[in-house]
């Protein structure tokens, strides 16, 4: 099985769902650079409090920093047998760094990128919807709803509402993502890892066939 995966997707695609679910699956860790950037951002971190702005009004935080903070995550011991990596890269810059930081750990290159393709209106409504609690546990209050409203149903922790949740962040990170972001798709479609999935339709099916697609590539 591919153990060098990335995977793509608007905002609200599911990646983080779908990640969680496959990195169990192989037996590989999921490093999300959103989540790593808000645990800082609760820490009141340097790297936090640098970060927070950006990701407050729907930007990309820069890419030397966001760089530094994969290279360092992926240098950890758990990630030599694989890593899935969500909301990373985002950028043409960050796409080479990731090859590079492959290259030097002698890991090949990235063998598998689903993207996760999912229309704009249902985007917002999944996103508008989340709640997530602070050990990234997600939910949402209509497709996928926790047994006790506002409660995580893993560890039983209060549900938050992002910030960058709100109709208008979301339509601003959308735009970014197709300005800055989806050019990967082709970047990987020539690297013949890009695997196209329908997004749009419930959790498990999603996760069939992302499983699936990897397995066959
Ligand atoms: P990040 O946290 O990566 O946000 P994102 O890419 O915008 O993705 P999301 O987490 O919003 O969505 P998701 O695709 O994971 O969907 P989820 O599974 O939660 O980044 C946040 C910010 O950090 C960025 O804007 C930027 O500022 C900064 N940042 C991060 N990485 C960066 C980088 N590399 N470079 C620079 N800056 C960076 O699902 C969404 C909802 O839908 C949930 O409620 C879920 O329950 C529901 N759902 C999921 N799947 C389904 C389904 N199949 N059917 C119905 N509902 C579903």
């Amino acid at each position: 099985m591919p153990k060098q995966i990335v995977l793509l997707g608007p905002p609200g695609a599911g990646k983080g769902t779908q990640a969680k679910i496959l990195s169990k699956k192989l037996g590989i860790p999921h490093v999300s650079s959103g989540d790593i950037f808000r645990e800082n951002l609760r820490e009141k971190t340097p790297l936090g409090i640098l970060a927070e702005g950006y990701i407050n009004c729907g930007e990309l935080v820069p890419d030397d920093v966001t760089v530094s903070m994969i290279q360092e995550r992926l240098s950890r011991p758990d990630c030599e047998a694989g890593v899935l990596l969500d909301g990373f890269p985002r950028t043409a810059p960050q796409a080479d760094a990731l090859d590079r930081m492959l290259r030097k750990k002698n890991k090949g290159q990235v063998n598998a990128a689903p993207c996760i393709v999912v229309p704009n209106d249902v985007l917002i409504e999944r996103l508008t919807g989340r709640r997530s609690c602070q050990n990234g546990h997600v939910f949402h209050i209509v497709f996928n709803p926790p047994k006790v409203e506002g409660i995580c149903d893993v560890d039983g922790s209060e549900l938050y509402q992002r910030e960058d949740d709100t109709v208008e962040t979301v339509s601003r990170r959308i735009r970014v993502y197709l300005e800055q972001t989806s050019p990967l798709i082709d970047y990987y479609r020539q690297q013949d890892v890009l695997i196209e999935i329908d997004g749009n339709q419930p959790i498990d099916m999603v996760a069939e066939a992302v499983y699936a697609a990897i397995a066959e590539l």
